[in-house]
């Protein structure tokens, strides 16, 4: 029996844990909590928080059985995970240190500018004055953030009219560790098209075969706030690049240098980046995880035909994986949205969905939740539901959004 140790048992993870089961794995999952959807699926659950080193080094020292493998889907735990495989004598990417190093975005970044990866100029801030002063050098618009959050918490664009007070003040109530120096740090915005890709990596070679479009369409109405609306696969092609092959070795020779400065083996990179209209790369991110949402587990596969999810899995457990099949090429076009209700409060009274072929979904807020429980912005917006469309044409894809929105029933009582 091979056991899989899974950190994370959420609704991101579900797919996951059942990639792992058909796989043939034994699981054993771990999550604080006991309703989560992923619970009942693995073979084994314990109730512990997986994001305190503490509390699994407690579990895995009571844990009788040889595990053969650790893996977190979508949670941004790469030290937890560089600790466990340590313990466990199991594999990881990264060591604890530069584990720790690429969770803390100011941190990951000074180690990506030595490193000569193309990053935008960035400062660490302690005040309101440190912001004022990055805008004098480097002129407006420039994005503000915690270091050590995720998910665009407490993630701020600063324009002329944003008023600098707030934002700082804003921004400090996301930052997770308050004892973090500096906690808080501000950067210039890069102008261009935003872009996020997933690869596996194998002997110091990439292979990017997530390769997506960000949706930020909604931008212009949530701004100070960025709040990201899903994202289409294949991206619409890029003016200074011949094609996408093109592009993928430029994404590429930017996330090589930063695969070195992190000493990361085999496992998986997750990008997020701007090209500029030079056709500059520009990395604002890199994560040694897989993604969250539906992106490795949904998208990329119904784009490219590659099962990532079965690729990272291999490469916990055997420390590599086969690389014929991970060439990147375009089986299905994708478009992943999300729907967002615009109330301060409510309640989901109900939710019908369709039934349609080339259609997933995934459910935010079930019925019978109230909305205000997924609110992360300071917005009166909440995410319900996200569907992830793929066909062999764009213009199906189109068509089938379409008729999905035109027979989607969502009742939310708002008392
Ligand atoms: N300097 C920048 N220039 C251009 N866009 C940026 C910059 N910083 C952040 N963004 C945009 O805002 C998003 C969120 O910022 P960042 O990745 O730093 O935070 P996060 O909490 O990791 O959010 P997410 O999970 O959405 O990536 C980025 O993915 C990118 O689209
Ligand atoms: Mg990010």
């Amino acid at each position: 029996m091979t056991r899989l140790l899974i950190l994370g048992t959420g609704t991101d993870q579900v797919e996951g844990i059942l990639e792992a089961q058909r796989f043939g794995l034994y699981t054993i999952g771990l999550d604080w909590n006991e309703a989560s959807d992923g619970a009942k699926l693995v073979d084994e659950f314990y109730k512990v928080n997986i994001k305190d080193i503490k509390e699994v080094a407690q579990f895995l020292d009571g844990y009788p059985h040889l595990v053969h493998g650790v893996i977190a889907f979508g949670v941004d735990i790469p030290d937890v995970l560089a600790f466990a495989a340590e313990k466990l004598n199991c594999y990881f990417q990264l060591n604890f240190e530069r584990a720790k190093i690429s969770k803390d975005k100011y941190k990951a970044k000074k180690l990506l500018r030595e490193s000569d990866v193309r990053v935008p100029p960035f400062a660490p801030v302690h005040s309101p004055d440190d912001i004022s002063s990055f805008i004098r050098y480097y002129g407006y618009p420039v994005v503000l953030k915690p270091v050590d959050n995720s998910g665009s918490r407490g993630v701020l664009l600063i324009e002329k009219n944003t008023d600098i007070n707030w934002a700082f003040e804003y921004s400090k109530r996301f930052v997770r560790n308050k004892s973090t120096n500096p906690s808080l740090m501000v950067e210039k915005f890069i102008c261009g098209r935003q872009l996020s890709t997933e690869s596996i990596i194998v002997d110091g070679k990439l292979f990017t075969v997530g390769l997506s479009d960000r949706n930020y369409e909604l931008l212009n109405k949530t701004k100070p706030f960025i709040v990201e609306n899903g994202g289409d696969l294949p991206p619409e092609p890029l003016p200074t690049f011949k094609n996408y092959q093109e592009l993928i070795s430029a994404i590429d020779e930017e996330l090589s240098k930063a695969l070195r400065a992190f000493g990361s083996g085999n496992g998986t990179i997750k990008g997020d980046i701007v090209v500029d209209e030079h056709g500059q790369v520009w990395i604002i991110e890199v994560a040694f995880r897989l993604s969250g949402g539906l992106f490795s587990t949904i998208e990329i596969p119904k784009n490219t035909g590659v099962n990532f999810v079965k690729k990272a899995i291999e490469i916990q457990l055997q420390g590599t994986c086969n690389t014929k099949d991970l060439s990147y090429r375009i089986k299905n076009f994708v478009r992943l949205r999300y729907i967002f209700i615009e109330v301060e409060k409510g309640i989901v009274k109900r939710i019908k969905l369709p039934q349609m072929e080339n259609v997933i979904f995934k459910i935010y807020c079930k019925e019978g939740e109230p909305l205000s429980f997924l609110k992360t912005f300071e917005l009166p917006k909440n995410k319900l539901l996200g569907y992830v469309i793929w066909e062999n044409t764009k213009q199906k894809v189109l068509d089938i959004e379409k008729q999905l929105l035109e027979t989607l029933e969502v009742e939310v009582s708002t008392q």
